[in-house]
């Protein structure tokens, strides 16, 4: 067996707890399998007394977690405090260049400069790596890199946050509004005190850029990721989409079109029988079409120590093997530049639910509004009323451009009688 595969890892909160703990557990199932041992020589955090539960005796303790780029006991910095400026970036930049491998369970350093650190590790000769970064322990960066590099893949898409997913799991479920379940879900552990970069969808368009990268071979493009969060879907949605025979998920969706690639995220009408709306909780779920392999699913555990550890620690085996991959899956020189397609030509049915006063005329105003943008509605609900009361409408349409139904919902919002404007949820074809 050669020597140690030496690690420094900075950030000693969830992902690195867990990854101490990983390497500990399984030490000589992972060397057997590295084929040198894999061990720990320098970590850092900011607070060095806080009782970690580890034991961290013969270890070096680094205030500074830039000192790891430069420690000769380090071979690979592991990067696991998070941010995509500041400290992370500037210890991954510095690490590369000091021809030390990096491996980052960094989602939002990847999707920002993910293709630029990629160019500074081919640059230094060494390795990028970021399975934690993508759907936890999910090895969909491996799958999509090497398992599925044999094709052209049409569009990767996924439930890529698993605390919108437990949210609008426990919605669907128990009737409870978006505050509540949001609220029992930040006591369980499973949301940050601020939830905005989960529920506002942010966390997953940095993964759907990662993943479009990859599958595409386009520049990291997180800019032009269309996002929308899950504040505004309410038990109501839910229940009328369960009536129309869908569920709702908040996906991430990036797809080759003749015009470029479209990315994004939103929540999402799916079929109630398609394999993706049977994933509930805190899971996520990848799938991949690729042209001669057809459609793949992964489904797992999107986040939490043990399979964050998980794909962090098979990163550093995959090193210590010495297997050499492009970061993402080509050159970063021959990464295309991203050609993002605009999110108002994006081609699609809708799910419109508004509230209308029942006053004559008011359904001929809206049918006359439909037709002037285009809009053809394949089926309309109508709930009994009192009367005077309002009514709740929901409509579904048949394929149309988001540009022609937004203007549609602006100017049905703009009727007198209408007194709760269209929220709208796109309808999905898996
Ligand atoms: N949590 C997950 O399930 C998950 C899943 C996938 C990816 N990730 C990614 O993994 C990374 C880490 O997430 P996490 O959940 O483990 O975060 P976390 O629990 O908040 O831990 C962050 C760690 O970084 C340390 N740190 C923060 N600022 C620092 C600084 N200026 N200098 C040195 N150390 C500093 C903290 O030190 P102290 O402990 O002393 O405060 C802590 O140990 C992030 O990029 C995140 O997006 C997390």
């Amino acid at each position: 067996m050669s020597e140690a595969l030496r690690l420094g890892i900075a950030g000693l909160g969830t992902v690195g707890g867990g990854t101490l703990s990983l390497l500990k557990a399984h030490g000589p199932e992972i060397a057997a399998r590295a084929g040198c041992a894999v061990t720990v020589s320098a970590v850092s955090a900011r607070d060095r007394r806080k009782d970690r539960g580890i034991d961290l005796s013969g270890v070096t303790w680094a205030d500074d977690p830039l000192a790891l780029a430069s420690d000769p006991a380090v071979d690979v910095v592991v990067e696991l405090i998070g941010g995509s400026e500041g400290i992370a970036r500037q210890l991954c930049e510095r690490a590369l260049a000091n021809g030390k491998h990096v491996v980052t369970a960094n989602k939002a350093l990847i999707a920002h400069h993910g293709a630029d650190l990629a160019a500074a590790a081919e640059k230094a000769g060494v390795v990028l790596a970021f399975e934690a970064a993508v759907a936890g322990g999910i090895p969909v960066i491996k799958v999509l890199r090497e398992g599925l590099a044999a094709n052209a893949i049409g569009r990767v898409y996924g439930i890529l946050n698993g605390t919108c997913n437990y949210i609008l799991t426990e919605m669907r479920d128990t009737g409870r509004d978006f505050d509540e379940v949001l609220s029992e879900a930040q006591r369980a552990g499973y949301a940050e005190a601020d939830p905005s970069f989960d529920v506002d969808g942010i966390d997953a368009a940095h993964k759907l850029a990662i993943l479009a990268s990859l599958a595409f071979g386009t520049r990291v493009d997180f800019s032009s990721v269309h996002v929308e969060g899950i504040r505004h879907i309410s038990p109501v949605d839910l229940a009328f989409a369960r009536e129309l025979g869908y569920g709702i998920k908040l996906l991430g969706i990036a797809t080759r079109t003749k015009n470029g690639v479209e990315q994004r995220v939103h929540p999402c009408m799916v079929p109630a029988d398609a394999p993706i709306n049977h994933v509930d909780g805190v899971f996520n779920a990848v799938v991949a079409e690729g042209d001669f392999v057809g459609r793949v699913q992964l489904e797992g555990r999107g986040a939490g120590a043990g399979p964050t550890a998980s794909a962090v620690v098979a990163d550093v085996i995959d090193i210590a093997r010495g297997n050499r991959v492009a970061a993402f899956a080509r050159p970063a020189p021959e990464l295309a530049p991203a050609r993002p397609v605009p999110m108002a030509e994006h081609p699609g049915s809708y799910y419109l639910r508004f509230e209308v006063v029942d006053r004559p005329g008011v359904f001929a105003g809206i049918a006359q509004i439909l037709s002037t943008h285009n809009v053809s509605m394949e089926s309309i609900l109508q709930r009994a009323r009192m009367p005077g009361e309002p009514v709740p409408v929901v409509m579904t349409t048949h394929d149309t451009r988001e540009a022609d139904i937004m203007g549609a919902a602006e100017a049905i919002a703009g009727l007198d009688a209408v007194v709760m404007a269209p929220r709208i949820i796109r309808i999905e074809t898996l």
